[in-house]
């Protein structure tokens, strides 16, 4: 069992867990992922990790509830624990494999949407560990929706926070605020850009008028997490790839965003009867 030493709701319908899986934590780099079950019978679901601790043993998860699998997971309590928690899974970022010193040339924008700035989370805190700043901007639908702020502060080199309705921050959604700082003279050599595939597709759209490189990360349905299974296919470059094993991050002006939203959409059917049955 893989013990939950801290339980915290972030905000409405958005959990932060500690579990302790000393394994994982010891390999773990950020960008890659782990897949989690409640018990034996439950769905996988991958999660990207948010950080870890490699002297506690523990890994930092962050979920929403958005089906009958993520709803079991957030009625878990400190001291209850997974069946499962299998990980590191993935490649790790590409830019936690290159020397501080060459990143510290580069100008990096990092781009993170709703629930998706856990994963930007542990990535602009490595950088700021080895000494690189990088701007980030983290969109949100409302203040109240807003997630890990302060500890994005902390690490961060710029912050721009964004609501779409202004209820915080700057205005707009993510892709506005892009603009503004280009139009501002910022310059950027790579964005890094983690969120709903919907945010991923028009920030790359973006980007690629703009002439930043940008990377995605993209968390398909997944069953094994090894390769095998095919869940995790999406096209990238008009090449089929596993995101489980050639990804997660994918080079974002490859990617066919709309054929990857349309099968996140295909369990949909039994989404909806799992939800049923945790009503009952
Ligand atoms: P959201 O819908 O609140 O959107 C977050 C921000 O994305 C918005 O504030 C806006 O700035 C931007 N955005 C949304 N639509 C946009 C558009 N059309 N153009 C430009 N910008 C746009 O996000 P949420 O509800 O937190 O997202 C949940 C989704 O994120 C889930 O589907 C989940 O699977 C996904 N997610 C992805 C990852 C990942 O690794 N890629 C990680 C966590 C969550
Ligand atoms: Fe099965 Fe990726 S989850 S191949």
């Amino acid at each position: 069992m893989y013990r939950i030493v801290k339980k915290t709701e972030l905000t409405t319908n958005i959990y932060l867990m500690d579990v302790e899986a000393g394994r994982v934590a010891r390999k773990c780099l950020p960008g890659q992922f782990v897949i989690v079950r409640t018990d034996a019978e439950s769905e996988r679901i991958p999660l990207t990790i948010c950080d870890y601790d490699r002297e506690k043993g523990t890994v930092t998860i962050v979920f929403q509830c958005v089906g009958a699998a993520t709803q079991w997971m957030a009625r878990l309590q400190e001291g209850d624990g997974f069946h499962d928690f299998v990980g590191p899974l993935g490649c790790p970022s590409e830019l936690v494999k290159e020397s501080p010193e060459t990143l510290k040339k580069k100008k990096i924008l990092f781009v993170a949407g709703g629930v998706g700035t856990a994963p930007v989370y542990p990535q602009v805190k490595w950088l700021h560990e080895n000494g690189v700043d990088a701007d980030v901007i983290v969109g949100s639908k409302t203040k109240d929706l807003l997630i890990l702020e302060k500890e994005m502060e902390a690490v961060a080199g710029n912050l721009y926070i964004t609501t779409d309705d202004g209820s915080y921050g700057r205005s707009g959604m993510v892709t506005q605020t892009i603009k503004d700082l280009v139009a501002e003279g910022k310059v950027y050599d790579v964005c890094i850009a983690i969120g709903p595939m919907i945010m991923m597709k028009f920030v790359c759209l973006l980007t690629k008028e703009l002439g930043i490189p940008t990377v995605v990360s993209l968390n398909p349905i997944m069953v094994d997490g090894t390769g095998m299974c095919g869940a995790c296919r999406v096209t990238v470059d008009g090449k089929v790839k596993f995101a489980c094993v050639d990804g997660p991050e994918f080079d974002g002006h490859g990617v066919n965003f709309d054929e990857a939203m349309r099968r996140q959409t295909l369990y949909r059917t039994e989404e909806g009867r799992a939800a049923l049955k945790l009503e009952e």
